[in-house]
């Protein structure tokens, strides 16, 4: 067998985010609900559009002359293969790879690395990424900036996981050293690039940092405040985990979104014979976490210590990095509640007012939305973050194609009854979005806004479903699917339609060029291309791949292809979009004998999670 048949998903840890931690009545009542839709009027609804784009792709081959996606798709037998493989019309560079120092003359990689190395270099388990152009502002609502010109500035990047077996060469820490070395592999990395030529380089800059579990951070926004989050030990907020994908906002910040926090968390029974609370339990809480045994060393990951009682409602939250200024700490914005956050799609919407679209990763977890009081330019003037103030919902999603946003907010009676005010709601808002009703997705991981104002989501499987609901229409949900909805009133109403986008399955026909399973990173660039990335056991013996829809025409084509038993996610651009960034997550599953990317093929080195600098070699825009 291949190594990239017995490849499952990037979260191969544990069960992490196949677990199901929703055991609501509302999801058992939801699943019983959507008995009364009929796959087949959903599923011949998709079938419908897809046989239209079908006949549209062969009329935009025919008749376009600058076709949106033009590229020559890098074909299915080659997409196999141990090293990326690209577009013939593209190149990619590697850059950042794992352990290389933040500052050029930090300390050099070695493996494996120190403690104390290891929190001066690139960390592992590279996912959400974005880039800030140190030469041009950000003007207005225009979240890109058109300068080709741009050719410095600030590249951050995620850091989400990294096994023990990787990181650190065995499975199990055996010392405190051992622990913080694993911790300060995950975080957020922020480093300042400049282009040489045509090359892109890592410079010496004084605000390059990282940022990883111990890290001091604060809290802002309903939570601030809160007893949920104060410990008996009363400890300094620290540190972020198992940052996945991520978002910016109009005001030149980095969003950094934690998603799998609770596999940090164990419990060590030294103290006491803990047994998760129902809260702790829908957060998936468990007494060995996923194995990293931090609790056995670290005292705050003990879930049996009661000095540390709260430390896990820390974590889940969205968290806010100035990649512009190092002196800043890393703020969680806890008004966009605590869930595992996969990613914050953000866009301006109404009245200028800030909006937020993002997923809780996990089988039958929920799409929510935040939208901030007020124009966002009016509360920075303010000195109030748009983050800190405004309204949460969680999706439900209805048969008809309408759906609605249902606020959590402790003035809801339903809620009332369960929290004693808007703090806890927060804090536990997959608990509140039960009682609400919410719609059980198929775990929803990237979401992009696209310019015509529709909103893109995958729902990357769910092999668990034995119910349909109508937007999760799949039983089971093997490979995965993408859905758009369009908000009424520009993104900041309660109503909205939706639709079933593009369904991975029927990519899979004997000739199809472009099959692809288990959609995950996403974007929508401004001329109507939709990126997917994968995360999951492609069809054909493909790597994970990251693809170009023709959002119109719905023309897919293969750029990209990664290396075995890696996850390719994230992605990012330079305002003239000449240059992309995309990751390479744990290559190999840090198994040397599978592939030693980005080193070339010799069996030994260990592969390292690393970024490619993608362009075209015409120099012109990436994606077409
Ligand atoms: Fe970190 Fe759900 O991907
Ligand atoms: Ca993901
Ligand atoms: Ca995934």
């Amino acid at each position: 067998m291949k190594p990239n048949e017995v490849q499952t998903e990037s979260i191969y840890l544990n069960d992490h985010d196949n677990q199901i931690d929703n055991q609501s009545d509302n999801y058992r009542f939801n699943a019983l609900l959507a008995v009364c839709c009929s796959r087949r009027s959903v599923l011949k609804g998709s079938l419908m559009v897809a046989a239209t784009g079908f006949l549209s792709d062969s009329a935009a081959a025919n008749t376009s002359v600058n076709p949106l996606v033009g590229f020559t798709p890098v074909a299915t037998n080659v997409g196999n293969g141990r090293m990326p493989a690209i577009a013939k019309e593209y190149q990619y560079e590697v850059l950042i790879p794992w352990g290389e120092p933040i500052q050029p003359d930090g300390p050099a990689y070695q493996y494996p690395p120190s403690a104390k190395n290891q929190a001066q270099q690139i960390g592992i388990g590279h996912d959400g990424i974005w880039f800030f152009p140190t030469e041009v502002a950000v003007k207005d609502n225009n979240l890109l900036v058109a300068d080709s010109e741009t050719a410095r500035g600030m590249l951050v990047v995620n850091h989400e996981f990294g096994r023990n077996e990787t990181v650190l060469g065995r499975e199990q820490p055996e010392s405190l050293e051992d622990v913080r070395t694993s911790q300060h592999a995950h975080g957020v990395s922020v480093v300042e690039i400049v282009r040489q030529g045509k090359k892109w380089v890592r410079v010496n800059s004084k605000n390059a940092r990282r940022i990883h579990a111990n890290t001091p951070v604060r809290f802002s926004g309903p939570v601030k405040n809160s007893a949920l989050i104060d410990t008996p030990s009363r400890n300094a907020p620290l540190g972020t985990l198992n940052n996945c994908a991520n978002g910016y906002t109009p005001w030149g910040t980095y969003l950094t979104c934690e998603e799998n926090f609770n596999g940090y968390f164990g419990a060590s029974n030294r103290e006491n014979d803990w047994v998760p609370s129902p809260e702790q339990a829908r957060y998936g809480l468990r007494k060995n976490g996923f194995g990293y045994g931090w609790h056995l060393f670290d005292p705050r990951f003990d879930l049996s210590n009661t000095a540390f009682q709260n430390e896990e409602n820390r974590f889940g939250w969205v968290v806010e990095i100035d990649p512009n200024d190092a002196t800043k700490k890393p703020i969680k914005r806890t008004a966009l509640g605590r869930f595992k956050h996969e990613g914050v799609a953000v866009t301006v919407g109404k009245d200028e007012r800030m909006v937020a679209y993002m997923g809780d990763d996990q089988r039958f977890d929920y799409v929510y939305k935040f939208v901030s009081t007020e124009s966002w330019k009016v509360m920075i003037k303010k000195d109030i973050s748009p983050l800190d103030e405004g309204k949460l919902y969680v999706g439900k999603f209805n048969e008809d194609g309408s759906g609605e946003w249902l606020e959590l907010n402790v003035s809801n009676p339903i809620l009332a009854e369960r929290f004693p005010d808007q703090a806890s709601v927060l804090v536990y808002a997959r608990v509140a979005a039960d009682l609400l009703g919410a719609t059980p997705m198929d775990r929803p991981e990237w979401i992009t806004v696209a310019p015509t104002g529709d909103v893109y989501c995958s729902l990357t499987n769910n092999n668990k479903r034995t119910k349909p609901n109508p937007a999760n229409p799949q039983v089971p949900n093997k490979d995965g699917h993408i859905i758009k909805w369009h908000d009424a009133d520009a993104h900041v109403g309660s109503k909205f339609r939706w639709e079933v986008f593009l369904i991975a399955e029927e990519s899979h026909s004997e000739n199809s060029e472009h099959t692809y399973s288990d959609p995950d990173g996403l974007w929508a660039d401004p001329d109507g291309r939709l990126f997917i990335q994968t995360d999951g056991g492609q069809k054909k013996g493909l790597n994970n791949q990251m693809l170009v829809v023709d959002i119109k025409t719905k023309e897919i084509r293969r750029l990209l292809t990664g290396v075995p038993g890696d996850e390719i996610t994230g992605i990012a651009v330079t305002p003239d979009r000449r240059t992309m960034f995309v990751n390479i997550q744990h290559p190999g599953r840090g198994d040397p004998t599978i592939t030693n990317f980005p080193a070339a093929p010799d069996g030994v080195t260990i592969p390292r999670d690393a970024t490619l600098v993608i362009t075209r070699k015409d120099g012109g825009i990436v994606g077409s």
